[in-house]
């Protein structure tokens, strides 16, 4: 899942590399697109009176499936998107079957990137976001890639244009899909 559904969006076209490198070493990737899940801004009084939105519903129905997450998360004034921290909001509140949204996460895995036209790269995101997913029990994964300069990195066929950067991005899929496989 990326932190924006923006068309042309840099950070969906590093996550795509990262999940080739992840397909590549055997795993079954599903792309999520996070605003096609109609999850409202997180809202107490609404939780209460109108339940958890069929939306964050199919959403948590969906993280359940999966044993990983990869996120391509981009940086909004130092942290990460509302796209995101929303949907982590929803992602953690009780599950249809009466268990915690926490249980849910705990115990998964995680790979974050991310990509801004700016020199840093997004990293501050990384940062805020790995926080939160931590807090929550994900085990996150120490490799990760911040592309500054993203604007310009990527060629027509969607690789980045640099090869060493290409395949630093794509081990970082693998290195995911590998350590899923070891924790079984
Ligand atoms: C509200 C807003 C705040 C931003 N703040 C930052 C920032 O703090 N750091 C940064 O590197 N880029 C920042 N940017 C630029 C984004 O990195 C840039 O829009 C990028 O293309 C977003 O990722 P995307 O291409 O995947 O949509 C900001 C953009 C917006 C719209």
């Amino acid at each position: 899942m990326s932190g924006s559904s923006r068309r042309g969006s840099v950070n969906q076209k590093l996550l795509d590399r990262v999940a080739a490198g992840a397909r590549d070493a055997g795993a079954l990737v599903t792309a999520v697109r996070l605003a096609d899940y109609d999850m409202p801004i997180y809202d107490g009084d609404l939780e209460q009176e109108r339940g958890v939105p069929d939306g964050a519903r199919a959403f948590q129905a969906a993280v359940a499936e999966h044993d990983a997450l990869l996120i391509a998360t981009p940086e909004h004034n130092g942290g990460y998107t509302a796209l995101l921290k929303n949907a982590v909001d929803w992602l953690s509140r009780p599950l249809a079957d009466g268990r915690t949204g926490v249980s849910l996460l705990s115990g998964k895995t995680a790979a974050l990137v991310s990509a801004s036209p700016g020199v840093l790269g997004g990293i501050r995101s990384q940062t805020a976001l790995r926080i939160v997913l931590e807090k929550l029990g994900v085990i996150v994964l120490p490799q990760s890639m911040a592309l500054g300069g993203a604007y310009d990195a990527f060629d027509q066929d969607g690789r980045l244009k640099d090869p060493v950067t290409d395949g630093v991005v794509r081990n970082i899929g693998r290195d995911l899909a590998r350590l899923v496989g070891r924790l079984g």
